[in-house]
């Protein structure tokens, strides 16, 4: 008997067409959330140091830009304000001004673009408060829980009356999934969504995110330890997971994204639920770096690194590549 392999799995691998038959994972345009800040005025467009080709941009631009990316096939946005200084204070009551710029932003585009669009507003104090904490803090510098979980709601309320979708605690607080759910039933805003940050880790890979917002002064190179989570974990993270689905989350979602893709399987393989993955600011900010340098090949490595998302078993990703993935993701496909 000559000596062959009794199975060869590269049979299936020989031709595109093959490969296409039998890939287990897809990436599409539907799966991609965009997040964008947005800037008061009009006309303003931004460049961010460390994050290349991403801009803020005020809400006139923000909807021409919007406006291209359902052209591209994709229909969900995550909106972020970026605050000016003098609006910041202690208690972060520019979180609800009906009239912030991520209310008027959210009822822009929908006023704009209806039900075709999906708007994903961010549900935190940190672009509102003068130290850039993601909260109310007391002397000592402590974030307070539920003093903190009262503002969130008023600001939750305030994203579902301008029209939002879905609204996002980014913020870790306890209890304030419950706590915004029973607001939101109680308002009559029932059918809005709750998209938590359910395990959010105190990563250092927010740092660009936090120069885009505008916090990054603030903080002072401080951290979010006490409330965001130890990198260390991965109990704890289902455990927060089955909290905020206990609570009322729609969807949950796990941040950063590629050194979390661990917590990302278990959470979808253990909770079935609607499970979301943030490729943070810092996984952009490396990946851009590399592009640069000539070191990593633009158009493979954004779509791979998209893909393992799904791999993983995300049902959706929030990511700054969203606008160029779509454009290759179209080319991919003519
Ligand atoms: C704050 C918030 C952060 C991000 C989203 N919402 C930063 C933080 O927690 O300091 C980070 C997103 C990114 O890095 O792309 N509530």
């Amino acid at each position: 008997m000559p000596m062959f392999p009794h199975t060869r799995l590269r049979r299936l691998r020989r031709t595109s067409a093959l490969r296409a038959l039998v890939s287990e994972n897809h990436l599409k345009c539907s799966d991609l959330i965009f997040p964008m800040f947005v800037l008061p005025g009009e006309g303003q467009r931004q460049a961010i140091d460390s994050m290349p080709g991403i801009y803020r941009m005020s809400i006139d631009l923000l909807l021409e830009e919007v406006a291209q990316c359902l052209a591209l096939g994709i229909s969900s946005f995550a909106i972020f304000p970026v605050t000016p200084q003098e609006q910041k204070c202690l208690s972060a009551k520019e979180a609800f001004n009906p009239n912030g710029i991520a209310q008027q932003a959210t009822r822009a585009l929908k006023e704009k673009f209806g039900d075709t669009v999906v708007v994903i507003t961010d549900v935190a104090l940190d672009p509102f408060t003068v130290h850039g904490q993601d909260g109310i803090i007391d002397d000592a510098g402590y974030v307070m829980n539920d003093q903190t979980t009262e503002v969130l709601i008023r600001q939750a309320l305030s994203h579902a009356e301008a029209g939002a979708d879905v609204v996002a605690p980014s913020d870790m607080m306890d209890g304030r999934i419950g706590a915004i759910r029973f607001a939101l039933e109680n308002e009559g805003f029932e059918s809005t969504c709750i998209m938590a940050y359910a395990a959010k880790y105190a990563s250092n890979y927010y740092g660009p995110f936090r120069d885009a917002v505008g916090s990054a002064a603030n903080i002072k190179g401080g951290d979010k330890k006490t409330y965001q989570m130890d990198p260390a974990n991965s109990n704890e993270a289902l455990m927060e997971i089955s909290l905020d689905l206990e609570e009322g989350a729609d969807m949950v979602m796990v941040k950063p994204g590629m050194p979390y893709l661990d917590i990302v399987q278990r959470c979808k393989s253990e909770l079935k639920a609607p499970t979301f993955a943030y490729q943070v600011s810092g996984e952009y900010a490396m990946h851009q770096a590399a592009f640069e340098k000539g070191y990593l090949n633009r158009e493979s490595v954004i779509l791979e690194s998209l893909l393992a998302f799904k791999r993983a078993g995300a049902d959706g990703i929030l990511t700054y590549f969203a606008k160029q993935a779509a454009e290759l993701l179209h080319q991919k496909s003519s």
